[in-house]
């Protein structure tokens, strides 16, 4: 699918929805159907210890990572979107399945602190391009803005 239609389509897919976990577990189905050549696709969320694992689609994934080592970490950290071409030369790398050789990994903020991380991973080398980091921080923005409301549905 093109992200046209699979940013049109997720907008309905999400909207109204009173929960976060709602709103990432179907995002997580939704993005792992209609994207090419991914083989993991979901949230870690972003707690004071570390990044625990949140809604995903693929294999079973790393429960938890760290701050310190890892592209989610990076990502985490430096609070900007990565792209890694590949895994492999990526130092500190961690592998939660072995088929993954790139990945890509988005900041979610909600009221302007980090709140969970997008974290896609592909069996191919080199998958993820500016389109995907452009279209990809599009839906992000869809997230953010629907947990944001999820939040006031549920007061
Ligand atoms: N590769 C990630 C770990 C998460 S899995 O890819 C699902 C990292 O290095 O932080």
């Amino acid at each position: 699918m093109e992200y046209k239609e699979i940013i049109l389509s997720l907008k309905n897919l999400i909207k109204d929805v009173k929960y976060d976990v709602t709103i990432l577990s179907n995002t997580s189905a939704f993005l792992f159907g209609n994207l090419n050549n991914i083989n993991w696709v979901g949230f870690y969320l972003t707690k004071d210890d570390g990044m625990h694992l949140g809604p995903f689609c693929g294999k079973v994934a790393c429960m938890f990572l760290p701050y310190n080592k890892g592209v989610c970490a990076k990502c985490a950290t430096t609070k900007e979107a990565i792209i890694v071409k590949d895994v492999h030369e990526f130092k500190g790398h961690i592998a939660c399945d072995s088929n993954s050789n790139s990945e890509i990994c988005i900041p979610l903020f909600i009221n302007n602190k980090l709140y969970a991380i997008l974290d896609i991973d592909s069996p191919i080398k080199n998958r993820f391009n500016d389109n995907d980091l452009k279209n990809l921080k599009e839906i992000v923005n869809i997230l953010e803005t629907e947990i944001l409301k999820s939040q006031i549905l549920l007061d």
